[in-house]
Order: structure tokens, then sequence, then C-alpha cells
């Protein structure tokens, strides 16, 4: 018996796929971009999963993109950084006088600092799981706190930021899941509010009336009001190039797409988390990663659950009917540009602090480039239509790599 339970841990612990140590390109997917002459580039900053920032010193991920916009300061360029959800772990900020209100109002300063300084650049704030977790159904909890923070925030650095989509004052979490687009030059930014989409697909198939019909029904309705927000974005003078963006991804190789890697079957309390008690479990990890890549928990963050599927076939369909140049989307800790047939450019861009550990991230079908680094990923656009896409890689001292590929609407 007991070989047989070690035979199994060896066959899980072998079925684990092979996780990245550094970053992937995909020999021929991508084109790299040259110098440009042109003058300098519109950009949107795509950074998402920022939520834990270093207490002790600038978070080296934070002090790369103030020298980014540094650099985009003095070349009197707008820069648009997207703050992708997962804006303060756990569990997003609780109300006034709680124990963890100051240390979550720390972690957002942060991230708003950044921009001090900066008036071409400006933010937006998109709500993740974190920022919604231990929402109440009746609305009484939500990110509303996180969004006049925000604001608050903001007003004192004199800092351009805003939480989309808008919620009321007094209110603690949006009713829409669309919010309204905000433009860079020749790019626009739809963002969307993935949590609330799961949880209103959720509800259709939940409710008295529930069934497969009274979900297509909401996905319909999403799939709309994301397609009148595109098109409304497109029709500016500029015709902006648009993303739209998201929390939650639609494909991934990470955890949250059920890649594990064997530090997941051994250490699975440690899961996620840079420093932890990694006491070893590797029949109960190992259960665990078959349990939950097997998509039976009823785990909505997961793509694999059923909450997760049923929103992957409605952004996808969304996503077809409104046709942006890009979805970009945080939530897994990875920076993955992923190429799926008949779909925008889908980009994670989840690794918004330095982690000292690594994420288990892996080359999938779909992958034309990942990084398991922290960084960020950015779009560069110039008046003539031109587009690049940055892979912005950071080391613990602060340092960037850059690369650069040429991007095709
Ligand atoms: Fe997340």
């Amino acid at each position: 018996m007991r070989g047989r339970i070690a035979l199994a841990a060896i066959l899980l612990l072998c079925s684990s796929g092979c996780a990245l140590s550094e970053r992937y390109v995909r020999d021929g997917a991508l084109e790299t971009a040259p110098q440009h002459e042109g003058g300098a580039p519109h950009s949107v900053i795509l950074m998402g999963d920022a939520g834990e920032p270093a207490a002790d010193r600038l978070d080296p991920v934070f002090a790369a993109l103030r020298a980014d916009l540094g650099r985009a300061h003095t070349q009197a360029r707008p820069r648009l950084v997207v703050f992708l959800g997962d804006n303060v772990y756990p569990n997003g900020v609780p109300w006034r006088g709680h124990p963890d209100y100051s240390e979550a109002r720390r972690r957002l300063e942060e991230q708003i600092r950044i921009l001090e300084g900066f008036p071409s650049a400006s933010a937006l704030f998109i709500s993740g799981n974190h920022d919604w977790r231990g929402v109440a159904d009746d609305g009484t909890k939500g990110p509303g706190e996180e969004a006049r923070l925000v604001e608050e925030l903001a007003r004192a650095r004199n800092v351009k930021a805003q939480f989309e989509p808008a919620i009321a004052p007094g209110a603690m979490a949006p009713t829409r899941v669309v919010g309204e687009p905000r433009y860079c030059g020749p790019l626009a930014v739809v963002p969307v509010d993935t949590t609330l989409w799961i949880r209103e697909l959720t509800k259709a198939r939940w409710s008295d009336s529930g069934s497969e019909s009274a979900v297509a029904a909401v996905s319909e309705r999403i799939g709309q009001e994301l397609k009148v927000a595109v098109d409304r974005a497109r029709e500016r003078p500029e015709h902006p190039l648009v993303i739209v963006a998201g929390h939650h991804t639609l494909e991934s190789y990470g955890n949250h797409g059920a890649q594990f890697s064997w530090k997941d079957h051994l250490f699975f309390l440690g899961n996620g988390f840079d420093e932890g008690d990694y006491l070893p479990l590797p029949i109960l990890g190992s259960l665990y990663v078959l349990i939950r890549g097997s998509g039976v928990m009823p785990l909505q963050d997961d793509q694999f659950s059923q909450p997760g599927r049923r929103f992957r076939a409605s952004l996808e369909q969304a996503l077809k009917l409104s046709r942006p140049l890009a979805y970009a989307c945080g939530h897994e800790h990875a920076l993955q540009i992923l190429r799926k047939d008949g779909l925008p450019w889908l980009l994670v861009s989840g690794a918004g602090y330095f982690r000292t550990r690594a994420p288990h991230v892996e080359a999938g079908p779909l992958t034309v480039a990942a990084s398991p680094r922290s960084g960020y990923l950015r779009i560069d656009a110039w008046s003539t239509r031109e587009i690049e896409l940055v892979l912005m890689e950071v080391s613990d001292d602060g340092t960037r790599v850059e690369s650069r590929w040429r991007m095709a609407e």
C-alpha cells in the first residue's frame, strides 16, 4: 500500500509541467521592433497584482515603473498606467478603523506615489478578486472603500487616478461590468470588472429561473455593453486602438490555468506566498493539486472551475463581438503574451510587485512569450499607428530589461 502511494505521488510529480526559469520567446512568433526615429510614443502600462509592495524600501517594480514614467515625462508624452486588480492583498481595503486599514492604505498609496511628480501620467484602477474578497451578496461590502481611497490619495498627492467601473458615492460595489473608456493618444482602454462579471453569471445560474438560457442572456447583455463601449471609444477622431482591461485570465499557463510545479505538490500551504511556513505535505499537496486542477472545487478564480469556464466562454464571445486590439489582465503572477485564433492579443501582466519566489508559469500551446520574473507589459503607439509591445522584467535592484516587439493590429 505504502509503495502504491509513493508511486502515485511520483507519477503526479512527474506530470507537473516544465516551469520557465527565464524569459521564453517562441521561435519566429514575434518580430523584434527596430529603434524608432519618429519621436516618442503614447503608452499604456499594464500593471497587475501590485497589492503587496515592499514595506522597507521602494518596491523594485515600482522603482522601475517610476523610472519609465520619468523618461516619458522628459519626452512630454502621456502615459496611462492601468492597475489590473488585486491592488490590495489579501482582502482589499476594509472599513476605516479596522486593524488592517492602515496597511491597506499604505499599499494603495505606494501605487499612487509611482505617478507623483509626473503630470503627463494618469492611472486607472480596476478591481480584482482580492479587492472584492469577503463581498456580501447584498452589496454591503466590496471595492467601494478602495475606490474612495484612490480618489482621496490621488487628490492629496496631486496625481490623476480614477477607479473604474465607477462606484456611486456611498455604494460598496459597481453596478456595471463595463466602465468608461480612458484615452492615451492613439490608444484607448475599456475597463471591465471581471469579478462582477463572474458573479452576475453565477447569480443567473443559481437564480429561481436558473438555467443555461439565463446565463446566456446575462452573457449576451454584457457582451453587447462591451461592444458599445469599444465602438464608442473608436469613434474618437484619432480612431484609437482599443485595449479591454480586466482582471481574470482568458488563458494562462500558471496555477489558475491548472499548471502546477513539484513545489505546489509538496508545499501547497505555502502556495502563492513569497515566504511561508513550508511544511512538506506530499500526499495532501498532490491531492489538492489534482482536485483543484480538475475544476471540481468551486473556485471562481480558476479557469477550469464551473464559474471560471462560464466566464471564459462569455468573455471569449464578447471579445469576438467587439474585436479590440488586446485583452489585458493580471491574476496570474507572471508575464504572458498569448495568441489564439480569432481573438485579440491576450496579455497577462500580474507580476506588479517584486516577488522573491518566482511563480510557476509554463510555455503552453498559445504562448508566444512569457517570463516568471516580476515586472509589467507596456504598449507603445505612434501617431502613424505603429504599435509595439514591451515586456519589462525587473531585478531585485530595480534594473530593467526591456524586450520590444512589433504588435500587429
Ligand atoms: Fe486575482
